[in-house]
């Protein structure tokens, strides 16, 4: 099935070359004057300079070719707009089709090809903190769009796991535990299978040897460290290998929590092996240039309105950087999943250091021209006062304890009405937080920073995630009041305004999908199911359903919320979150 602005443009382009003008002006919009008409067509206005004549001519030509039975108004209006209603007919075909479909008849331009999604970006050794929340968010909502498409889609985790905080938790260790095996360096024998360390000694050995960086002889030992480390220093290795599994298992937990799931858990440290062969091969076709001792990739093009700086492939000290370690996780991906894309999810400052990657994998040929790399850059999270979102405390908030304390406040909010079992309560209060906190984030344009809102953010009212979720509920308790059996009540044409505004929503969910997915753009899907959610309130306020005496109307009704719901949950399921049954 197609998306239902095709269907309509179709048509018109069919009506405009009857009329004896080319198909190519038939092109209909949604109509920015939603009290004249549904759809528009303003094809005339450019036609009359073609054609040389008045475009209320061409409009009023064409306007009589279009078949009547699909509008229940169709006008041509000066100077020249064909202004359109769809007939309730139409639309009982249209949304029959999406009733009855797979997917709801959305078309799968993914099918057959693989996108890789790099999202999330933890560092291991480190909590999740706040800055992981908007690429964990953002990131999986796009996976779960590509999906839906049709894309094989990999989330990728690409963690953090190979840089110098590395080398730090080394250097500190061997100074507070110098006895370990693994700081023997002659030690042949099997390694203990136990970590000598815990996540929360992790949490503090991390932090307090990042303190010491600026002791340069620290320093030095934790630079040492992380070389011997990427050169597989035997005992070095088993011990990052013990760090790996600690934080690992702790990451997983949280992102469990946050209910973000990756295809692979890969990380800087994969992409190690494939960097010395990169390295040379771009060092002999000339692709990598010497620069005052470092290996760089000039990537600076003409047009360019910023200076973009060469990207640096080798430090003059030999070692590799945050670029080296991207080019090479591409050679990886490429080699290994030959995707059709590869799309990036990280903090829009960020920005230049994709620019200068994508330019280096494509001069070096490591991506081929049908291989679409992007990078979607997001803005910050702000508290109240309009700075990064801090504790209260002024430290950075760890995502548990920002999690803990939306679930805990939805909690208070729902424990005052409730309508859930004792049992039921932890649960449904993690939803409404969830869906509180990925709405409030998603339905920003991801490049504009936001302000962290928890009052409004987690409000049953307005446009927030809890409103949708009190919709959904609300219409399967109407739901569960019918003594029909759903799937077999027909939708019927529609009789009211509300009733034939909540089809009309409906009918463009393949357009607002297609659209998000274009624009890398979650907040086209909020405003898509909360315009939804509205329309959907306003019907089941204003018509009777369970109590309606036709039963016809009554299955009809019943028929239209119920695909109402199920359009909800599937796009608050690309956002991330998802409904209770009761609230
Ligand atoms: N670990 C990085 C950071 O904390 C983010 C990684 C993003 N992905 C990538 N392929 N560079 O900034």
């Amino acid at each position: 099935m197609e998306k239902i602005l095709d269907i309509i443009t179709e048509k018109m382009q069919a009506a405009f070359e009857q009329a004896g003008y080319d198909r190519s002006f038939g092109r209909v919009t949604v109509s920015n004057r939603p009290d004249l008409c549904e759809y528009q067509c303003n094809g005339a206005l450019a036609a009359a300079k073609q054609y040389k004549c008045a475009p209320i001519q061409i409009a009023k030509a064409v306007a009589e070719q279009l078949d009547a039975g699909d509008y229940s108004m169709v006008e041509a209006v000066m100077p020249g707009f064909i202004n359109l209603k769809l007939s309730g007919r139409f639309l009982q075909t249209y949304l029959e089709g999406m009733r009855v479909s797979p997917k709801f008849g959305i078309a799968q331009p993914g099918a057959g090809k693989t996108i890789v999604v790099d999202y999330g970006g933890a560092n291991v050794a480190k909590p999740l903190h706040i800055g992981h929340l908007r690429p964990a968010i953002i990131g999986e909502s796009l996976k779960r769009l590509y999906k839906y498409l049709g894309y094989n889609a990999i989330g990728d985790v690409h963690l953090g796991d190979w840089g110098l905080q590395m080398g730090l938790i080394i250097a500190e260790l061997s100074e507070r535990q110098p006895d370990l095996p693994y700081f023997d360096p002659d030690f042949t024998g099997e390694y203990p299978k136990e970590a000598p360390f815990t996540v929360s000694d992790l949490e503090e050995i991390y932090p307090t040897a990042s303190a010491r960086k600026s002791d340069p002889a620290f320093s030095h030992k934790a630079h040492q460290a992380t070389l011997e480390l990427q050169q597989g220093r035997r005992g070095y290795r088993a011990l990052w290998r013990h760090i790996m599994n600690v934080s690992v298992a702790d990451l997983r937990k949280n992102y469990d929590n946050l209910d973000v799931h990756f295809e692979k858990w890969l990380g800087e440290s994969d992409a190690d092996p494939y960097i010395p062969a990169m390295v040379e091969d771009m060092k002999a076709r000339g692709i990598a240039v010497q620069s005052e001792g470092a290996w760089v990739i000039p990537v600076a093009q003409e047009g360019d309105k910023k200076e973009v700086p060469p990207c640096i492939l080798v430090k003059s000290d030999g070692s590799s950087i945050y670029a080296t370690t991207d080019l090479a996780t591409l050679v990886q991906r490429m080699q290994d999943w030959h995707p059709d894309k590869v799309l990036y999810v990280t903090d829009k400052r960020q920005n230049l250091h994709f620019e200068q990657v994508f330019r280096a994998a494509r001069k070096a040929g490591i991506v081929p021209p049908t291989t679409e790399l992007e990078h979607v850059g997001f803005g910050t999270m702000n508290g109240k006062d309009g700075k990064p979102f801090k504790t209260r405390a002024g430290g950075v908030m760890r995502l548990e304890q920002l999690i803990r304390e939306i679930t805990d406040f939805v909690m208070q909010k729902i424990t005052t009405n409730q309508t859930v079992s004792d049992e039921e309560l932890p649960a449904t209060a993690r939803q409404i937080a969830l869906a509180a906190l990925k709405y409030g984030d998603l339905s920003n344009l991801a490049t504009k920073d936001y302000v962290f809102d928890l009052d409004r953010f987690s409000s049953f009212e307005g446009n927030t995630g809890p409103y949708l979720l009190y919709t959904i509920v609300r219409i399967k308790s109407i739901l569960s009041k019918y003594d029909g059996n759903v799937s077999e009540a027909k939708l019927l044409p529609p009789e009211s305004a509300e009733q034939k505004e909540l089809m009309l929503i409906l009918s463009r969910l393949a357009d607002s999908l297609r659209a998000a997915c274009r624009d890398s753009a979650p907040n086209v899907i909020c405003a898509y199911v909360y315009e939804l959610a509205v329309a959907a309130n306003k019907f089941y306020h204003d018509v009777r359903i369970i109590t309606e005496p036709d039963e016809a109307k009554k299955a009809s009704y019943v028929a239209l919320i119920d695909l109402t719901r199920r359009v909800m949950e599937t796009c608050i399921d690309l956002l991330g979150f998802s409904a209770p049954d009761k609230m």
